[in-house]
């Protein structure tokens, strides 16, 4: 174990080499062209609540989102930033997701609030799903169309997807045994992943956590059954090929059981 005061030294002088620190604006300067003029605002203000301190490298470009790797509360805390476009985000899509969740019912329909609205949505179901007992990154603030969470990984070192990392065949069966008991606490809280898959789980360790939560439905939601559906069968696909004895509707039951 590196002693505490070791590694926070470790991490600045880290900062110092690749970071960008965004206590002040002329710090922001340099990621003009990487982020449009209001992400960058609410960045800044986000920097100024003492939230972030330095920004890292980039640990994904989806389709939808951007994550970084960061530091938070006083360069002490590790975080993962997720910064949804507003530009070229598949807002008619995320829409709907939207409709018949009574949580967002209000919310106006243009692009830049259907996309705070999700960015919100993924704040509010990752906080849910921690409190049911499922392993997420916990989420920590939102603003605008930027979400912190807790980064999962260690030392700028992400954990990876479920797709990469090897397993033995009892670490399969565990992670399936623990993929499917988080699928059922999650609708006992009255949620639906729907967008399940190796992607979208990623292996601390032998640790399962789900992320990506911005398209998770309540059951009030239209398809929430069809794509509480396609979640099990995602999971159990990936699993059988990993030599898991898997019964997706045996897992599906079980899920429904309560
Ligand atoms: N909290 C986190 N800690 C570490 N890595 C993360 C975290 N959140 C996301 N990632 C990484 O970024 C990728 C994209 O994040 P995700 O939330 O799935 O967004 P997208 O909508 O682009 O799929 C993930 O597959 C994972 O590798
Ligand atoms: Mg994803």
């Amino acid at each position: 174990m590196v002693k505490v005061e070791n590694r926070l030294k470790m991490i600045d002088r880290k900062i110092d080499q690749s970071r960008i620190r965004i206590k002040d604006a002329d710090d922001l300067k340099s990621l003009e062209g990487v982020f449009d003029t209001s992400t960058l605002k609410t960045l800044y203000f986000l920097a100024n609540k003492g939230e972030i301190d330095a920004l890292g490298g980039v640990i994904s470009t989806g389709k939808e989102a951007n994550v970084f790797h960061a530091l938070g509360c006083g360069s002490e805390r590790e975080l993962a930033i997720k910064i949804y476009r507003i530009s070229t985000s598949n807002f008619k899509a995320m829409q709907s997701y939207l409709i018949g969740d009574p949580r967002f019912k209000d919310i106006r329909h243009e692009k830049r609030s259907i996309v705070f609205a999700w960015t919100k949505k993924e704040m509010r179901n990752l906080k849910k799903a921690h409190s049911a007992g499922v392993r997420v990154p916990k989420p920590f603030d939102t603003r605008n169309n930027i979400l912190l969470m807790e980064f999962i990984g260690e030392d700028e070192l992400p954990a990876q997807q479920l797709r990469v990392v090897p397993l033995t065949p009892e670490e399969a069966k565990d992670a399936y045994e623990t993929t499917i008991e988080y699928v059922r606490r999650l609708y006992q809280a009255n949620l639906v992943h729907a967008d399940l898959s190796e992607f979208n789980i990623l292996m601390d360790g032998r640790e399962v956590v789900f992320i990506d939560m911005g398209q998770s439905v309540t059951l009030d939601h239209p398809n929430a059954m069809e794509f509480l559906q396609r979640d099990v069968d995602n999971v159990a696909r990936f699993f059988k090929k990993k030599g898991v004895k898997v019964d997706s509707d045996a897992a599906l039951d079980m899920v429904l059981s309560g």
